[in-house]
């Protein structure tokens, strides 16, 4: 590989964009660049923190070329690493896929039950079709993709493009293990060997372990059966008690289900789909949440910066999203055989789940691409509960590609989430009104 790297977000008016930035500008000595740029199909979007990107890129190194673009060509040629996080609808299509289903008393969220499954089929074609511009325009460039929902996006990633250089990712697992690394007083995730499997959003942790070897799973279980994912009594007693501090600290009732794993927070859209509906709100979803917070306040701050022509005090800053894309980027490129979970296909390492299915393990990830580590069998439970969603998602991506009616149905009555055919089918409706503009006609 080249000494310096050319990079493109795509999805460049993502409200990630500037953190992923700062971490890229923040790891130049391990990771040099020469190119950063953006490429979003919403101009307006994107020149809403554009100028910010390119005065922080100026102020850290000058060298450092910056393009905003909309032009798939500029963005995509003599490019190295594409990191991609788009979100085909925005926020205000988010809002519809959490919305319309607690109307009918079922879990409302971005990535899980229907919401996910209308998500997903506005995402395939957005991704597919940024995976043909790099290869069109850089054909041995890096796809790092985390737009969501990524186990479907995944599947539909190894349906329809199975030979591309596109690795699917999410932080989530970042999120929860350093909280873990928290309870289990180390100072980095980093210092931990984890062992994990399922779907994406839909997994657990059966070993935790120093880097002695030293199993840590009991010590972070008993945290966790106490205060979830929370990582300290202290937090537990004075954090801002907003979604994520309720969905870190209700996964010590998901760990009652299996005591002997750590289970993914996610897990409780599936397991405990009643509490959830119960404790949202119609009029107020996370949806709203993220467009009055972190929308409102990242581009506040883009502006500030732009209008000022420095960031001099800016609240922009590095985020975990940003840190795990950055570490598989340098794995790639140097060859360093880092252990990362990835969502790849299963292929045996789960020996008794079928092998086509798209499971998020740990892999060894080096400049040739990764290498899944073995799992094993896993118990009836686990095994159970991934079968069924790994049929919805397979059904939401066969329903995309056949325009089919009755296979989106089919999904939606599958789903842990969706009580019966019935309520499936008066969801789906809704959904196909309000996503003409996204899905294909169906059929
Ligand atoms: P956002 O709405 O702020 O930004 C997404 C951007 O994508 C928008 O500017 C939009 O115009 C652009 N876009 C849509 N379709 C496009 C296309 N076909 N080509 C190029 N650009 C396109 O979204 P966000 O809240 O910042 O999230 C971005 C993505 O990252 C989402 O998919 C979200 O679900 C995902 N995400 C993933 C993880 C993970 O780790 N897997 C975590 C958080 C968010
Ligand atoms: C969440 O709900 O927090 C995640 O889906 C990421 C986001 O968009 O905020």
């Amino acid at each position: 590989m080249k000494n310096k790297f050319s990079i493109v977000i795509a999805g460049g008016g993502s409200t990630y964009t500037p953190e992923i930035i700062l971490m890229l500008l923040d790891n130049l000595d391990r990771f040099p660049l020469r190119t950063i740029k953006l490429y979003d199909n919403d101009e307006n979007r994107q020149n809403k923190l554009a100028k910010a990107c390119e005065i922080l890129i100026k102020e850290k190194d000058p060298s450092i070329s910056f393009v905003a673009t909309t032009n798939p060509q500029i963005a995509y040629t003599d490019v190295d690493f594409c990191l991609a996080h788009i979100r085909v609808g925005q926020l205000p299509m988010r809002e519809l896929d959490e919305k319309i289903p607690l109307k009918y008393s079922v879990v409302g969220q971005e990535t899980c039950g229907p919401g996910g499954i209308a998500y997903g089929m506005r995402s395939i074609a957005g991704v597919l079709e940024n995976i043909d511009y790099m290869e069109k325009y850089s054909p041995n460039c890096w796809m790092l993709n985390y737009s969501n929902p990524a186990a479907i996006v995944a599947e539909a990633t190894r349906r329809f493009r199975p030979h591309s250089r596109i690795i699917n990712i999410c932080d989530m697992p970042i999120g929860m293990e350093n909280n873990m690394a928290k309870i289990a007083g180390l100072s980095s995730r980093k210092d931990m060997d984890v062992r994990y499997y399922g779907l994406n959003h839909f997994g657990w942790y059966t070993s935790i372990k120093d880097k002695s070897g030293y199993e840590l799973l009991p010590k972070i279980s008993e945290h966790v059966k106490q205060y979830g994912y929370v990582p300290s009594q202290y937090e537990y007693e004075h954090a801002k008690r907003d979604s994520w501090f309720e969905t870190n600290l209700f996964t010590r009732e998901i760990i009652k289900t299996d005591p002997t794993t750590i289970p993914s927070s996610y897990l409780k859209y599936y397991l405990f789909q009643d509490h959830v509906v119960n404790n949202s709100n119609i009029e107020y979803t996370r949806a709203n949440e993220v467009m009055d917070t972190r929308e409102k306040e990242v581009f506040s701050e883009c502006k500030k910066i732009a209008e000022a022509g420095h960031s001099n005090g800016t609240t922009l800053k590095i985020g975990i999203h940003a840190e795990f894309i950055v570490d598989l980027a340098i794995a790639l490129a140097y060859n360093t055989h880092e252990r990362m979970l990835l969502i790849v296909e299963n292929n045996g390492a789960i020996a008794n789940l079928q092998d086509d299915a798209m499971v998020e393990i740990p892999c060894i990830v080096g400049k040739d691409g990764y290498e899944p580590l073995s799992i094993g069998n896993i118990p009836l439970f686990q095994k159970g509960l991934i079968e069924q969603q790994l049929a919805v998602e397979k059904l939401v991506v066969e329903a995309w590609a056949e325009h089919s009616y009755q296979k989106l149905w089919q999904a939606l009555t599958l789903s842990k989430t969706v009580p019966s055919a019935t309520i499936a089918k008066k969801i789906l409706d809704d959904f196909i009104e309000v996503n003409k503009d996204y899905w294909p006609e169906l059929r």
